[in-house]
């Protein structure tokens, strides 16, 4: 893991979407994994503007993203599918036939899960991966568990994560389930990206980089990649005992 620590968000969002722009430069119809949260929005910020000043398309490129809720039409103002048209891909070219999501809606989970499993495969594996972290060490929707999981599946979200996320549900209840991609379809990407920011990822994050590699820290299989880019405010990174 290569960590670096930024003063501001607007730093750390322009060093993760530069290495998002400089891969879609290099090769435009990469397939790339995106990430919801509060925490990727700088990033999203940053790639929207390059593409705005002409510096890079993203018409060739294809996505994936990690996950999205259930029992919630896809067109909800809470949606995934909403959050990233919003924030990034009606502010860039990507076209529309390239985008993939899970449908959280699908009558059958398992089938679900081998449709996207195959769109990946089909789309050449997913080349930059990019993830933020619960609080409680989840990755996407992966929660903490028994055991690492391998393909996309439900999951019932933990009452950390719901009180974490309901704050943005103002019309309906936050939904209980998602589905998301598993730890497996996470790790074979072939680079990651990582972001993290503010004090209440800081004990998430000392335990995904320096704890012992648990599902009881979804986030902690990633010491075993051997291409993940970590980016933290200062906050975020307190409990590393780095020199702030
Ligand atoms: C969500 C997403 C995760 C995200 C996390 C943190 O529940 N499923 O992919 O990393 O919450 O979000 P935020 O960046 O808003 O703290």
């Amino acid at each position: 893991m290569q960590i670096f620590i930024y003063d501001t968000e607007k730093e750390i969002g322009q060093a993760a979407g530069k290495i998002f722009v400089d891969h879609v430069k290099a090769n435009p119809n990469a397939a790339m994994g995106f990430a919801t949260g509060m925490t990727p929005v700088p990033t999203y910020d940053y790639m929207a503007g390059e593409y705005e000043k002409g510096n890079v398309s993203f018409a060739g490129m294809k996505t994936f993203n990690l996950d999205e809720y259930c029992d919630l039409p896809r067109e909800h103002k809470n949606s995934f599918y909403t959050f990233m048209m919003d924030n990034l891909f009606s502010r860039i070219d990507v076209k529309p036939e390239n985008i993939n999501f899970l449908d959280g809606n699908a009558p059958d989970q398992s089938a679900e899960s081998e449709r996207y499993a195959q769109a990946i495969i089909d789309a050449g594996g997913i080349d930059v991966q990019f993830l933020g972290i619960g609080r409680n060490g989840h990755i996407a929707f992966n929660e903490p568990a028994g055991g690492f999981t391998g393909e996309a599946f439900k999951v019932k979200l933990t009452d950390s994560t719901i009180e974490a996320n309901s704050i943005y549900f103002d019309d309906i209840a936050m939904p209980r389930y998602a589905m998301t991609m598993g730890i497996g379809s996470i790790m074979r990407a072939k680079k990651i990206v990582f972001v993290a920011t503010g004090a209440s990822k800081a004990e998430a994050v000392k335990a995904m980089v320096q704890g012992e590699v648990t599902p009881e820290c979804p986030a902690s299989i990633l010491q075993t990649h051997d291409d993940v880019t970590v980016f933290l405010d200062r906050a975020a990174s307190q409990g590393l005992g780095v020199r702030n």
